[in-house]
């Protein structure tokens, strides 16, 4: 069974880029955003987390996991070249192709689903905005395939109480216990992913194409710090973590 990973890192990080600049504007009067040390216009995927770009840390990740075979990196379009230089330096020799992303996460996941190999029994999309993914997730979400499920996403209990509004006005009170908030890798039967992805290109997320298309999918538990890096104190608590888990005990 062979296992082959699309890795979307094609976004351009907009709410990382703008709300730093935001925060740097009310923070240090007098300095221009256009001054900020980091992030520049470098897409998310270069952010730096602990000096090196945000998408080295679930590319090593995916590359180590003795559960992946071969990886698709969707990069940013334009910066191709930078994320194979990337690979080579981190050594991933299981990354098979590296193309440019599209407009929309939907339409980049379909562009890297393209590269897939035929001999794909099974694909997992993952956001590199999540740096800590880990091979207890992807155990999880195969594990969940080989009972018989078309997908697998990971999730979590949600907190909050969760409504339905119309404008300001709330139409809706959801039931909390049956809801849950999905997250990334996603892991699907590679012939039923690839005609779902033929669909729509516009949902949020993969499994919502395979629910679509009439596929079943179960949700596995996930992992509080598989964390969607969006805005910079996302960044600096995946950061956090990191150095956490590294101190010495
Ligand atoms: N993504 C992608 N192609 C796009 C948009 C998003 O591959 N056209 C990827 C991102 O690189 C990220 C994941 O989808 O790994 C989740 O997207 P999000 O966290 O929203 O990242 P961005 O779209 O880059 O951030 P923002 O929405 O703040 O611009
Ligand atoms: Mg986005």
């Amino acid at each position: 069974m062979s296992v082959w990973a699309v890795l979307a890192a094609a976004g351009s990080g907009e709410r990382l880029g703008r709300v730093s600049a935001d925060l740097f504007s009310a923070g240090a009067a007098g300095q221009s955003p256009a001054a900020r040390p980091d992030l520049g216009d470098r897409p998310k995927a270069f952010a730096p987390l602990r000096g090196r770009p945000l998408l080295a840390e679930s590319l090593e990740r995916l590359d180590a996991s003795g559960w992946v075979d071969s990886i698709v990196v969707v990069a940013p379009p334009g910066w191709e070249e930078p994320v194979i230089l990337l690979a080579e330096e981190l050594g991933c020799g299981t990354v098979a192709a590296v193309v440019a992303g599209g407009a929309t996460r939907a339409e980049s996941v379909r562009l890297g689903v393209a590269e897939v190999g035929e001999d794909a029994a099974v694909v997992m999309v993952h956001d590199a905005a999540r740096p800590l993914v880990t091979d207890e997730v992807i155990e999880r979400l195969l594990g969940a395939l080989g009972e018989g499920w078309d997908g697998a996403v990971p999730g979590l209990p949600v907190v909050d109480t969760v409504k339905r509004v119309e404008g300001a006005a709330v139409v809706e009170t959801l039931a909390r216990a049956s809801l849950v908030a999905v997250q990334t890798p996603q892991a699907f039967v590679a012939g039923v992913f690839r005609s779902a992805v033929a669909g729509d290109t516009n949902a949020t997320d993969c499994a919502s194409l395979v629910e679509a298309a009439g596929g079943r999918v179960t949700v596995v538990p996930g992992d509080p710090r598989l964390l969607k890096v969006t805005t910079p104190e996302d960044l600096a608590l995946v950061e956090s973590w990191l150095e956490e888990s590294e101190a010495p005990a």
